[in-house]
């Protein structure tokens, strides 16, 4: 039953196309299952078919976003399955508490295994879970506190009003505010069960660039992951043209199995990681042969790159480099459903990523036993000068010594694997994942990195790696940073 339907005739006369035809507007009771009306029961609010009625394309471009995803995912199922069986049910709601979080808050689920029983829309990091935040009391593990009042907090401060929900703009929700990373912050920040600081996707932000209160910088999680667009934030009469936000969330994920939305979000992931860094090919020629020497640069992200589960991303340098029909060095070049390299079993690998020990000290991938880890990413810049105590250098060299003749051609470009292959694997061999999952998984090329060295092509100039004269293609040492696509 709808409480105070019809109520709010007033809001009711504002009401157009998203609205029931006029026969039900007269009756006190009709279409309970749906929107329209009056407000929406505590019950229908948890839904986002609700709120599909009057935002179409908020729903269409979160039905295919890994926050719908968050709790289907079969990788996140397969990983809890093997986390409760292995620690003996001790991680309890640890995961599905970000990954389903109105399941446990209703007490539907108590680890996670029985995702299943659960209707779907409560399972994912729905529509109600963020636009009804009011407070955030901490820093990870999601401690997001939310009020359960009809009223739906967003970044609109002019709200038009409607009969199924109040409105009120809130610094959390407003990407335009620094403050809404906090929200975002809260889920993506991950303090292990054994005290580990794993994923840091929130802290990392923090420390860069784009945290700081200086308009040539200052960019929310909200302002790069939800771009603004001109639209409407509601079908429905009366309400203006306004800046509206993207759902979709891009990140590097994409769903393994059948979901909404499939190709659209593979699109944005491929778009994004597009302009994400920027690389430099040097070539110094040393006697008996030449230095190659590789530069990346993270000029898109707000954050270390790759960042957040980046224990099981996979980011790594695909370089070959000739001397006519010779091959003087390959790396990298696996094909796509191969599995890569682990730590130590090949040194010209060069991987970005974290490596988790366990407390053995052995190499592991389930986070949840993780004792320490290692760290070799892309961090984001923040602010500080050469020379200055917090300077990061963000120009992240490598360098390949060839033996023989110089290199006339070399090609390189960066591979992204959202997950490693070999991570998943041992998923499939403790029973916990679907084969077919695993061949799902794609390999993205960030075309931005992709280089061709040749002598003719290539510019004289002193590297800044070694301050020797050099031959080299792409960013000319400088770091050159990018601000979001605009909200
Ligand atoms: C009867 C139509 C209708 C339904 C159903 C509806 N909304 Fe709205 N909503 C609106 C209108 C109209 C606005 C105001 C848009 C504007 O002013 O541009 C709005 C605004 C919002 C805002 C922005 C608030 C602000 O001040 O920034 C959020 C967030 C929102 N709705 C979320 C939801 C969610 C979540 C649901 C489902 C639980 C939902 N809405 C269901 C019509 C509706
Ligand atoms: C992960 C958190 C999150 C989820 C999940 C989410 N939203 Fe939002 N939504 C936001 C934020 C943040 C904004 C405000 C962006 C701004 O104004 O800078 C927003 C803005 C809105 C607005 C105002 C118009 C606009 O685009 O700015 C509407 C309407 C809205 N959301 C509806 C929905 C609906 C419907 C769903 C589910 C289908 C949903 N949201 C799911 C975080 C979320
Ligand atoms: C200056 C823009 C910018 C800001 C600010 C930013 N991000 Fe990102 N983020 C990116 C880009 C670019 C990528 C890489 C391309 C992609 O995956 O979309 C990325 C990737 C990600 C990913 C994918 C995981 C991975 O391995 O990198 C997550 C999760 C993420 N960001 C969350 C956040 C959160 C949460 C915040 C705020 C605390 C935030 N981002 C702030 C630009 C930004
Ligand atoms: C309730 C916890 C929670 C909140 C709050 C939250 N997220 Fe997420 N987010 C998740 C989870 C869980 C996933 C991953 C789901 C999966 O892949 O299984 C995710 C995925 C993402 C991704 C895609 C990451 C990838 O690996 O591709 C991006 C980008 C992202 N969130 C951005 C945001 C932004 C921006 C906000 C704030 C407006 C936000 N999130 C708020 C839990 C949350
Ligand atoms: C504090 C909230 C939080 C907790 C706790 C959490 N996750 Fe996540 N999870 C996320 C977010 C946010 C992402 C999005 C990806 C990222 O940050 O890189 C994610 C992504 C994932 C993914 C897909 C991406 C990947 O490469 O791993 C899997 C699988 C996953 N989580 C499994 C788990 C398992 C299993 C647990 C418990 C042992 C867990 N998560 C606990 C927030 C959480």
């Amino acid at each position: 039953m709808r409480a105070g339907g019809g109520m709010r005739k007033s809001a009711g006369a504002r009401v157009g196309k998203a609205l029931r035809p006029a026969l039900c507007l007269a009756l006190v009771a009709c279409g309970t299952d749906e929107a329209a009306d009056g407000p929406l029961t505590a019950e229908q609010r948890l839904d986002p078919q609700a709120c599909a009625e009057c935002h179409p394309t908020h729903h269409k471009e979160w039905s295919g976003s890994m926050h719908a995803y968050a709790g289907e995912d079969p990788v996140f199922r397969a990983m809890n399955a093997r986390g409760q069986r292995e620690t003996n049910g001790a991680l309890g709601d640890f995961c599905v508490k970000c990954h389903a979080p109105l399941a446990v808050e209703m007490g539907l689920t108590k680890d996670g295994l029985n995702l299943d029983e659960v209707p779907a829309h409560l399972r994912g990091v729905t529509c109600i879970f963020c636009h009804s935040a009011t407070r955030v009391t901490g820093e990870s593990n999601n401690p997001v506190i939310r009020a359960d009042d009809g009223v739906m907090r967003g970044g609109i401060a002019d709200p038009v009003p409607n009969p199924a929900h109040g409105s009120v703009r809130s610094s959390l929700h407003d990407g335009a505010s620094l403050t809404s990373s906090k929200l975002c912050g809260s889920c993506h920040d991950i303090v292990t069960p054994n005290g580990l600081h794993l994923e840091r996707t929130f802290a990392e932000w923090k420390e860069s660039i784009y945290a700081l209160e200086d308009s040539r910088f200052r960019n929310s999680c909200v302002s790069c992951h939800m771009p603004g667009r001109d639209g409407v934030a509601a079908e429905f009469e009366g309400v203006p043209l306004r800046r509206i936000h993207d759902h979709g969330n891009a990140g590097v994920d994409v769903a393994l199995t059948d979901f909404p939305e499939r190709e659209a979000q593979r699109e944005r992931v491929q778009l994004a990681l597009n302009s994400t860094l920027l690389t430099e090919l040097c070539v110094v020629s040393v006697s008996g042969g030449a230095d190659i020497e590789v530069y990346v640069e993270n000029v898109g992200a707000g954050h270390s790159f790759p960042s957040g589960a980046s224990q099981d991303r996979r980011l790594w340098l695909q370089l070959v480099a000739r001397a006519g029909a010779e091959t003087l060095l390959e790396t990298g070049t696996q094909g796509d459903t191969e599995a890569l390299p682990e730590p130590g079993e090949d040194p010209d690998f060069w991987v970005f990523r974290d490596v988790l020990y366990d407390a053995q000290d052995e190499i592991t991938h389930d986070f949840w036993a993780a004792a320490r880890l290692t760290k070799e990413v892309l961090p984001a810049p923040n602010g500080a000068l050469p020379g200055e105590p917090d300077y990061v250098n963000v120009h992240v060299p490598r360098r390949y010594r060839v033996i023989g003749p110089t290199p006339d051609r070399i090609d390189m470009v960066l591979k992204l694997r959202p997950m490693g292959l070999e991570v998943l694997q041992e998923l499939v061999l403790s029973g916990d994942l679907a084969p077919e999952v695993v061949a799902a998984m794609p390999t993205f090329t960030l075309e931005s990195t992709a280089l061709t060295w040749t002598p003719e092509t290539a510019e004289s100039r002193v590297s800044t790696y070694s301050d020797r004269p050099a031959l080299c293609v792409g960013l000319n040492g400088q770091s050159r940073r990018r601000t979001a696509p605009g909200r």
